[in-house]
C-alpha cells in the first residue's frame, strides 16, 4: 500500500540534532522550503522523504506532528559531496548570478548522481499506482527521470526554489545535458518567474534539442513537458492570526523595550548566506549613521542571521567576515547601552519571528539574487495595523510582486541609503497606502493558492499527453 502524494525534498520538516548530554531531538529545518511544503502536506495524506541531516545511518520512517516522515541517511562522504559540494558549492552560487564562484568537481557530481538515485529509488517504492510526486528544488533535479524510469505510471512534478539561471552561466557546467534531462522527466517544471521558465525552454532548445512552443517541450516519445511559473508563498492567513495573538503582541512591546524603547527599529532576518546581501546593507545603514542622518539613540538595527551550511568554506568566511563588521560598527559608533546593530546569530521559533516582525519599522530584505524571499512575504502578513515599511532588493522574486516596497539595487549603496532613509521617515499615511496593497498581494496569493495551482497544471499537463499538436 503506496501513497497518492509523495513530497520528495533534499531535507525534512525536521533536523536531528544531538544535545549537549548525547540524546537527540527534532528541531524545525531552516528555510523557506520547508515553511511553504509542510502546510501542504498537512491537507493531504501523503509521505515525505528527505535527509534529517547528519550522518546517521538506518533511520525508520516516523510521524512527527501529523506528518509521515520518511528519512534518507547519507554518508559523510555523500554529505561532502552532494550537499556541501555539487549542491551547495557549485549549483547554489551558479545559479544566483555567480555571487560567489561556483566549484566543479567530478567527485562531488559523482556523489549528487549517487544521492539522487537513491531519493528516486525510494520516492518508487512508497509511491502508489498512479500517484503524485512532487519533487524540490536544486538538490533533486536528476530525480524526476531517474522515477520516471523506474515507474512511468506516476505523475511527476517538478519545483525549483531558487532562481534558474540564464544560458550564458548555466552552460558553464560541465553536467548540463544531464541536469535539464534529470528534470526533462517530470510532467511540469515549475519555477518561481517567467524568466527562470523561459530560460529552461530556450536551454533545452539548445542544448538537448527537443522542439519547444512557448512554455511547452515536445519529447520525442510523445510526452509533453511543460515548464511555467508560479511564485511561491506563504500561509498568510497563518502569520497573521499569529501576530495578532496576545503572547505575540506583548513579546513585540517587550522586544521594543530591551532595545530601549528607540523610536525606530530597522529588521534583517537571513540565513547567514552571501546571496542575502547582509554586509553591505549593514554598511549602508552604517554610513547613515556616520552622515549623522540616523542616530543610535534613535535607532538600531537588529540582523537576525540563520546559521546555515556551516561546514562550507564561503559560509564560514562570511560570517567572519559579518563578526568583523558588526564589531567594527558598534565599536565605532555605540553608545553605552546603545548598540547601533544588535546582531543575532540564531535561529528562532515562528512566534519569536511574527513578533520581531511587530516591533520592526522598517523591514531591510537586500539580495543580491533570490528565488522568492519568502521573509518579505512574512513581514508584510504580520502587518495586519497597515503599517511598517518594506525595503526590497529588485532582484528577489518577491519584488515582482511587492512593487509598493521601497525597492532597492543592493549593489548600489547609495541608493540603499536613500531607500532606508525615505522608509525611516515616511508618514502612517504613506505606509499604508503601501502596506495595504502589498496585504491584498500576499492574502490573495498565498502558498495554498501555490500549491493548488502547481497541483492542478500538473494534472492538465498529464491528461493532455498524447493529445497535443506538435507545432
Ligand atoms: O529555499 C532554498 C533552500 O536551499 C532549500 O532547498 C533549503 O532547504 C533551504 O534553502 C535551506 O538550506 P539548507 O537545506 O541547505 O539548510
Amino acid at each position: 500500500m503506496g501513497h497518492d502524494l509523495v513530497i520528495v525534498a533534499n531535507r525534512l520538516p525536521v533536523d536531528r540534532v544531538e544535545q549537549p548530554d548525547g540524546s537527540f531531538d527534532w528541531r524545525p529545518s531552516p528555510g523557506g522550503l520547508v515553511s511553504a511544503i509542510e502546510p501542504v502536506m498537512r491537507a493531504g495524506d501523503g509521505v515525505w522523504i528527505g535527509w534529517p541531516g547528519g550522518t546517521e545511518q538506518d533511520l525508520e520512517p516516523f510521524e512527527a506532528d501529523g506528518l509521515s516522515l520518511h528519512p534518507m541517511s547519507m554518508t559523510a562522504e555523500e554529505v561532502e559531496g552532494h550537499y556541501e559540494g555539487f549542491s551547495n558549492g557549485t549549483l547554489w552560487p551558479l545559479y544566483h548570478d555567480l555571487v560567489a564562484k561556483p566549484e566543479f568537481h567530478r567527485e562531488w557530481w559523482e556523489q549528487y548522481v549517487a544521492v539522487n538515485q537513491r531519493f528516486a529509488d525510494t520516492a518508487a517504492e512508497l509511491a502508489s499506482e498512479g500517484a503524485l510526486v512532487w519533487v524540490q528544488d536544486y538538490q533533486l533535479q536528476l530525480v524526476p527521470q531517474m522515477l520516471r524510469e523506474l515507474r512511468p505510471d506516476l505523475r511527476i512534478g517538478f519545483y525549483l526554489h531558487i532562481p534558474f539561471p540564464p544560458a550564458e552561466l548555466f552552460q558553464q557546467l560541465p553536467w548540463r545535458r544531464q541536469l535539464l534531462e534529470g528534470l526533462l522527466g517530470a510532467d511540469l517544471v515549475g519555477f518561481q518567474l517567467p524568466g527562470g521558465a523561459a530560460n529552461f525552454v530556450r536551454l533545452v532548445r539548445q542544448r538537448v534539442g527537443h522542439k519547444t512552443h512557448r512554455d511547452l517541450v515536445y519529447l520525442p516519445d510523445g510526452r509533453t513537458v511543460r515548464a511555467a511559473a508560479f511564485p511561491i508563498s506563504i500561509d498568510a492567513a497563518g502569520y497573521e492570526e499569529l501576530a495578532q495573538s496576545e503572547t505575540v503582541t506583548e513579546r513585540a512591546a517587550e522586544i521594543r523595550e530591551a532595545l530601549g524603547n528607540p523610536s525606530k527599529i530597522f529588521l534583517g532576518v537571513d540565513r547567514l548566506d552571501y546571496t542575502k546581501g547582509i554586509y553591505a546593507r549593514l554598511r549602508a545603514y552604517a554610513e547613515l549613521l556616520e552622515d549623522g542622518e540616523l542616530d543610535v539613540d534613535d535607532a538600531v538595527f537588529v540582523q537576525v542571521a540563520v546559521p546555515s551550511r556551516e561546514k562550507v568554506e564561503e559560509y564560514q568566511r562570511l560570517r567572519d567576515e559579518i563578526d568583523r563588521l558588526v564589531g567594527r560598527i558598534n565599536g565605532d559608533l555605540g553608545r553605552i547601552g546603545r548598540p547601533a546593530i544588535s546582531y543575532l546569530h540564531s535561529s528562532y521559533p515562528r512566534e519569536e519571528m511574527a513578533a520581531m516582525y511587530r516591533a520592526a519599522d522598517v523591514m531591510v530584505v537586500t539580495p543580491y539574487r533570490d528565488g522568492m524571499n519568502l521573509v518579505a512575504k512574512e513581514y508584510v502578513a504580520c502587518r495586519y495595523d497597515e503599517q511598517g515599511a518594506l525595503v526590497l532588493s529588485e532582484f528577489a522574486g518577491a519584488a515582482d510582486e511587492l512593487r509598493q516596497a521601497w525597492l532597492v539595487n543592493p549593489y548600489d549603496i547609495n541608493g540603499m541609503k536613500a531607500a532606508l532613509l525615505e522608509a525611516f521617515r515616511a508618514d502612517g499615511k504613506e505606509l499604508g497606502r503601501r502596506m495595504r496593497a502589498m496585504r491584498k498581494t500576499v492574502s490573495s496569493n498565498d502558498v495554498q493558492a501555490w500549491a493548488e495551482s502547481f497541483m492542478s497544471e500538473l494534472s492538465a499537463v498529464r491528461e493532455s499527453h498524447g493529445k497535443s499538436v506538435r507545432p
